[in-house]
C-alpha cells in the first residue's frame, strides 16, 4: 500500500469505531484534540472552542468577505462550523480521502451551511489553486502527514495572497534529536495514526516560514490546553491495549496491528509517556505572508 493510501485508508476504516463513538463525531465533526480553556466544560466544548480559536487567529469578522483555505479539512467539522458563524466568508476544505470529501458535504448540506463551504479532494503539497488566492489558510492538526513539511509551507505561502495569515495548530517536536527508546514510542505512535511521517520539529517549521516569505510569526504554547484531552484518550484507551496484546498472543505474527481499529485507540496510552518526556509540545503558530517588496528587501 503507498503511503497516501495508508493515510486515506485509515481514516476512512476509523471514522465510525473511532471518530463517531469517542469524538462526539456527528455532533462536532472533529478530528481534532480541542482547546480547554476557562469556561470550557466537557470534552464537546472544548473540540467547538477550538474553532473558534481558529477564527480568532485567522481575524475572522462577521461582515468580510473573505476566502480561506482548510489544509486536510477531515470531515469539515471547523469549516462548517466558521461557515455558520461568519456568512461572508468562503471555506474551502481540501483532504486527499474521497471518503472525508462526501460526508462533509453530506454534513454541509444537512446542516444547511453549504452556501459558503465547499469541499475537495485535493493534496494540500501541490493544490489546484492560482497563486495570491486566499486570505487566509488554517491547518489544523494535519501538518504532521506532510511528506516535506519545508514543501508544505512553500505551496501554502504560494496559494496564500500577500498580508495572507497561516494558522498551523500541530503537536510538534520540542528538539531535533530524542533517544532511541523515545523514538520507538513516537513511531509506534504514529503507526497507530495511520501516519507514515512525523510530527514537524518546530524550530525547523519556524525556519521554513522565515526562509519562505512569511513574517510576524508567532508561536503560542497549548500544551496545557490539551492535557484533559490526552487524560481522556489515555483513559479511553485501557480497553484496547488489552484488545490488541489478547489478539497478538492469539494470532502471533499473522496480527496485522495497523489494519486494527482497536490499534488506532490503543496507542494513545503512549501519550502520557510523550507528554511527560517533554520531547513535544502542542503548538498554534500563526504568519503573515510579506509583500514581495518586503520579502525582496528584507527577508531573503
Ligand atoms: C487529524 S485530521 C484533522 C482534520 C481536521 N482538520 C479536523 O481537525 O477535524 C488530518 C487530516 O489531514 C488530511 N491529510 C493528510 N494528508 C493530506 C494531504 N497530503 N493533503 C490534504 N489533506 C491531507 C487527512 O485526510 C485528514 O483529513
Amino acid at each position: 500500500m503507498n503511503v497516501q493510501k495508508k493515510i486515506i485508508y485509515w481514516y476512512e476504516e476509523h471514522w465510525e469505531p473511532g471518530f463517531i463513538k469517542w469524538w462526539e463525531g456527528y455532533e462536532t465533526l472533529a478530528l481534532h484534540d480541542g482547546l480547554h480553556e476557562n469556561g470550557v466544560r466537557s470534552f464537546k466544548d472544548a473540540l467547538l472552542n477550538m474553532n473558534d480559536f481558529v477564527a480568532k487567529l485567522l481575524g475572522l469578522e462577521k461582515d468580510k468577505e473573505m476566502r480561506i483555505l482548510d489544509a486536510g479539512c477531515g470531515v469539515g467539522g471547523t469549516s462548517i462550523y466558521l461557515g455558520n458563524k461568519f456568512p461572508r466568508a468562503k471555506f474551502i476544505g481540501i483532504t486527499i480521502s474521497r471518503k472525508q470529501v462526501e460526508l462533509a458535504k453530506r454534513f454541509a448540506r444537512e446542516r444547511n451551511f453549504n452556501k459558503n463551504t465547499s469541499f475537495f479532494v485535493m493534496d494540500y503539497m501541490k493544490t489546484a489553486f492560482p497563486r495570491n488566492y486566499f486570505d487566509g489558510i488554517f491547518a489544523l492538526e494535519s501538518i504532521s502527514y506532510a511528506p516535506c513539511k519545508r514543501g508544505f509551507v512553500k505551496e501554502m505561502h504560494r496559494i496564500l495572497k500577500p498580508g495572507g495569515k497561516l494558522v498551523v495548530i500541530c503537536p510538534a517536536m520540542r528538539k531535533e534529536k530524542i533517544n532511541p527508546v523515545l523514538e520507538k514510542i513516537y513511531r509506534w505512535y504514529h503507526d497507530g495514526r495511520g501516519n507514515p511521517y512525523s510530527f514537524p520539529v518546530l524550530s525547523h517549521l519556524l525556519e521554513y516560514l522565515k526562509g519562505n516569505g512569511f513574517m510576524n510569526i508567532k508561536v503560542r504554547d497549548l500544551s496545557k490546553n490539551i492535557v484533559w484531552s490526552e487524560v481522556r484518550a489515555t483513559l479511553i484507551s485501557i480497553p484496547y491495549v488489552f484488545s490488541v496484546l489478547f489478539k497478538k498472543m492469539l494470532m502471533g505474527k499473522k496480527y496485522n496491528a495497523s489494519k486494527d481499529p482497536d490499534f488506532y485507540l490503543a496507542v494513545a496510552i503512549l501519550a502520557p509517556i510523550m507528554g511527560l518526556s517533554k520531547t513535544s509540545g502542542y503548538y498554534a503558530i500563526t504568519a503573515e505572508k510579506a509583500a514581495r517588496i518586503i520579502h525582496k528587501f528584507f527577508l531573503q
